[in-house]
């Protein structure tokens, strides 16, 4: 009977990961972090790390940090993609909002 209640609190577990990894590829489909990374470090970091030190990757880590959910992450990094006049896809956006999240902001909504 133990063995039995044990057997189902680990699967109940494993569904409850399985719901998280579901809502986090829907807010997130189609973003690639990999692809992201790479944007990311290729044209975004040195202004980051200039004024941050290090890598740069304290500001999306400060206490005071601007982005609070998936939404202003996304829209965070679409101004920044205009500021700066790099004309990413939107995918694009999407893959360096993915790597972000997945990385640093851990955002479920
Ligand atoms: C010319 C300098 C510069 C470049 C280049 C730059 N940023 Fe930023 N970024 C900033 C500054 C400064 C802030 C903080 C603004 C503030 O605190 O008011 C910021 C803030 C951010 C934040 C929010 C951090 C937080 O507080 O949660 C994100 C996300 C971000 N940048 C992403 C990007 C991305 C993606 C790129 C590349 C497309 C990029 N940045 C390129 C200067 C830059």
């Amino acid at each position: 009977m133990k063995k039995f209640l044990r057997i189902t609190l680990i699967l109940s577990l494993m569904g409850a990961s399985h719901l998280y990894a579901d809502q986090y590829s829907a807010l997130y489909a189609g973003g690639d972090p990999i692809a992201g990374k790479s944007l990311l470090q290729k044209n975004c970091i040195s202004c980051h790390a200039s004024s941050f030190g290090g890598d740069g990757s304290a500001i999306y880590t400060r206490e005071n940090r601007l982005v609070k959910t998936s939404r202003g992450l996304k829209a965070q990094v679409r101004n920044c993609n205009t500021m700066l006049g790099l004309k990413w896809f939107e995918d694009e956006e999407l893959h360096v909002a993915s790597y972000l999240n997945q990385t640093y902001y851990r955002f479920e909504k």
